[in-house]
């Protein structure tokens, strides 16, 4: 039997487990979605099958079957932090945007789900006269997302305000302190193959139009500073560490605004944003801007600037077992976050300053499964 043959005959295999999988717990599994519907750049190829569970408890249910399957695959939040390249992506994409029940508000605390949108949190928690993360209001995307990578404006950090989790171990819904997790700069200490399904945050009391006021302000920095209403993936690169300039003050002193690689090009408004224009554009012009980008501050700043978007290959797709995510062209040298492109009020707001959207950038496989630590 020819290679190809062989592959043909596990991904009828692997479908037909996926489809078992769906039923028995009732969870809405669909074909034919492609990256470019589900990711805030809008570019991206094709996604095997997208499951979707509504419960933090199905949720947990549904990727402990695929493990125990060997099936591989990927939390995706609002897709406001990801670059998924054009080809055929041969795992599951399990979304977490249907975890979206109401947050329970009890004092000072609130328990919300991943699913849940920051923005709306955010105006939900000022209403009620609790402060803590208004700084984060104007970040498309979802709860999951951020806590992902600890997304962090205007001075608010999730990390700081997160009593507990919720991941997926098991099969169950499990709740590990927030001091158990390590919190830094749009990175954390999730492992690959964790599922973040919910987090109790704890707030401090203020005066609801005081932080009504500090929400406004930070939006209109973010509505005059960042591009919105496009297609991006939020800042593209990390600041580099020790530098007192930024990674859109560099690269803007380059001279690189409005640089275009087919269907991409720097913002001219934030010189850190890839946003990406027209019917054809593709994830590899995004990609290809990108990496000039790096190319010329390598040589004119001697500075290696690590991707804050997560790149997802199509490659590792059926490579179960492995994490190849880390490894080859595709460097992945951050986590992610993505958004959805509207925010509560309906205004597109530049997607994802993070947030979003718990997209782990690493495949997950049966061997990668949550570490405890
Ligand atoms: N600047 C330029 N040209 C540009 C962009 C910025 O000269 O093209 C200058 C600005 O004028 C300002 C300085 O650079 O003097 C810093 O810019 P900004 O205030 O926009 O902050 P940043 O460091 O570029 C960071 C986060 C943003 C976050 C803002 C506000 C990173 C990589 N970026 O941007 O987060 O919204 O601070 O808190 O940490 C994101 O994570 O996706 C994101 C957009």
């Amino acid at each position: 039997m020819t290679v190809e043959v062989e592959n043909k005959l596990d991904l009828a295999k692997r479908d037909a487990a996926i489809e078992e999988i769906a039923r028995k717990f009732s969870v809405r599994a669909e074909r034919g979605r492609r990256f470019a519907e589900l990711t805030s750049l809008r570019v991206g190829g094709a996604i095997d099958w997208v499951i979707s569970p509504e419960t933090e408890e199905q949720a947990a249910q549904v990727v402990h079957a695929l493990n125990e399957t060997g099936v591989a695959w990927r939390p995706l939040g609002s897709g406001s932090n990801v670059l998924a390249d054009d080809a055929e992506h041969h795992y599951v994409v399990v979304s977490t945007k249907g975890l979206k029940g109401e947050p329970l508000f009890d004092g000072q605390r609130v328990s919300v789900s991943a699913g849940y949108s920051l923005p709306r949190l955010c105006i939900e928690a000022g209403r009620r006269g609790l402060a803590g993360i208004e700084g984060l209001g104007g970040i498309p995307g979802t709860v999951g997302g951020a806590l992902w990578m600890n997304a962090g404006a205007y001075e608010h950090e999730i990390g700081n305000v997160t009593e507990s989790v919720r991941v997926a171990r098991g099969g169950r819904v499990v709740e590990i302190p927030g001091r158990e997790v390590k919190w830094n700069y749009r990175h954390t200490s999730f492992q690959e193959g964790e599922l973040l399904l919910g987090a109790t945050l704890l707030l401090h009391t203020d005066d609801a139009e005081k932080i009504k006021e500090r929400m406004e302000g930070a939006k209109a920095r973010r509505l005059s500073t960042q591009p919105h209403g496009g297609r991006s993936a939020g800042c593209f690169f990390k600041n580099p560490p020790g530098s007192e300039k930024g990674t859109g003050k560099i690269i803007d002193e380059m001279g690189m605004k409005n640089e275009k690689r087919g269907g991409a090009r720097v913002s001219p408004i934030h010189a850190n944003f890839i946003v990406t224009e027209g019917e054809n554009a593709r994830a590899e012009d995004a990609l290809a801007l990108a990496e000039e980008i790096r190319e010329r501050v390598r040589r004119e700043h001697g500075i290696e600037l690590e991707y804050e978007v997560e790149l997802w290959r199509s490659k590792d797709s059926l490579e179960s077992g492995t994490n190849s995510l880390e490894s080859g062209v595709w460097s992945l040298e951050s986590k992610v976050s993505s958004s959805e492109p509207e925010d509560e009020t309906g205004t597109i707001e530049n997607p994802k300053s993070k947030i979003e959207n718990q997209t782990d950038s690493r495949l997950q496989t049966p061997d990668s499964r949550l570490s405890e630590d």
